[in-house]
């Protein structure tokens, strides 16, 4: 596949997820202010390669820096860092990537600059490759829970377009296939963005993945016919008493599999969990534009003008509804997620 976002030659590029899947087509970021617009609207997406893009931002403003004193270096890469942190509130692992270049950053404050630059470079790309790692270990680890002939659901997008490659929840189903197990996937469409339709099914029929696309509110009635046997998706933040934020309707469709006795489960890396905070409750949600709502792209109107609108992002799954969180260290009942710190 494509790769969702690389380092290339002094710039950042983003396979550019608005535009799929009817164009395969770059966005190249050549300041830093590019790689924030390329996560505010959602050119990149998907909590890890969120992380990934911030992290590459980071690197890439440093290379804008002009000064040779630590110090100042410093007061404008927080700068970069802030502007960069502003983009989307809920997935985590944004403020997690930031976080982490930060202290690479001080860590390294005896390098001059012109030193302190490339090695955050190398940092970001590390970064990258430990998700890609993450991703293949999470999937061995969560393929135990998929049998031969099952029927999977999935919402939103948590494949190799939301992060550096290989994907969370649709990681554990290719883990699965790779394994030889017949398996096939029930994609939610995923309104108002369409991550499901546009994203999810491409990307499995481009893996050669048997997937069947519904609208998000046919998932019950799949579920009643017996035909759906588990439900994997990814988290944009797990909070201490394992609670997950996920895109807008997954709490419903954990819901509908617990009264239909479908197992729900979580794939995410250690960088999804918020260690500092202890429930779900104190997850930031981000409202996005009413336009996704009244609007097929900003293009096809669909709801009266003016119509008063709500566009909650994401919405909070609570831990009693989830069978298991699956990460790159193993999968954990959700009230032990805590103890992973
Ligand atoms: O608004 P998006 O497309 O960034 O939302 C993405 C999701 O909700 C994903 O399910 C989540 O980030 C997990 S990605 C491995």
């Amino acid at each position: 596949m494509v790769p969702t976002i690389e380092w290339k030659d002094g710039i950042v590029r983003m396979l550019d997820q608005t535009r799929l899947p009817l164009e395969v087509t770059f966005f190249d970021c050549r300041t830093y202010h590019d790689v924030a617009k390329g996560i505010k609207d959602l050119i990149i997406r998907g909590a890890p390669a969120i992380g990934i893009a911030a992290a590459m931002g980071v690197a890439l403003g440093a290379q804008e820096i002009n000064t040779k004193n630590f110090k100042n270096f410093y007061d404008e890469l927080e700068k970069v860092c802030n502007h960069i942190g502003s983009t989307r509130p809920t997935a985590v692992n944004l403020f997690w990537a930031i976080n982490r270049m930060k202290e690479f950053t001080l860590s390294n404050k005896e390098k001059p600059i012109i030193e302190i630059k490339k090695v955050l470079i190398d940092e970001a790309n590390r970064i990258l490759q430990e998700d890609i790692e993450a991703c293949k270990t999470m999937g061995r680890h969560g393929a135990q829970f998929i049998k031969d002939g099952d029927t999977i659901l999935t919402r939103c997008n948590a494949g190799a377009l939301a992060t550096g490659g290989y994907g969370t929840a649709l990681g554990v189903i290719r883990a699965a296939k790779e394994e030889g197990k017949e398996i096939k996937v029930f994609a939610d469409e995923t309104r108002p963005v369409l991550q499901g339709a546009r994203l999810t099914a491409w990307e499995l029929m481009e893996d050669g993945i048997a997937v069947t696309l519904i609208t998000d509110n046919m998932a019950g009635y799949f579920m009643k016919k017996g035909m759906i046997n588990l439900c994997i998706v990814g988290a944009d933040r797990i909070a201490r008493n394992g609670d997950v934020a996920n895109k807008i309707g997954t709490y419903s469709v954990a819901v509908l599999a617990r009264e239909h006795g479908i197992p729900f489960y979580v794939a995410a890396p250690l960088s999804t969990i918020d260690f500092n905070i202890p429930s779900g409750e104190h997850i930031p949600i981000e409202e996005r534009n009413p336009a996704e709502v009244s609007h097929i792209f900003g293009k096809t109107q669909i709801a009266p003008s003016k119509v008063r609108i709500l566009n909650p992002a994401f919405d909070v799954t609570p831990a009693r509804y989830i069978a298991a969180i699956i990460t790159e260290k193993g999968c954990f009942k959700p009230e032990d997620i805590g103890r992973l710190k």
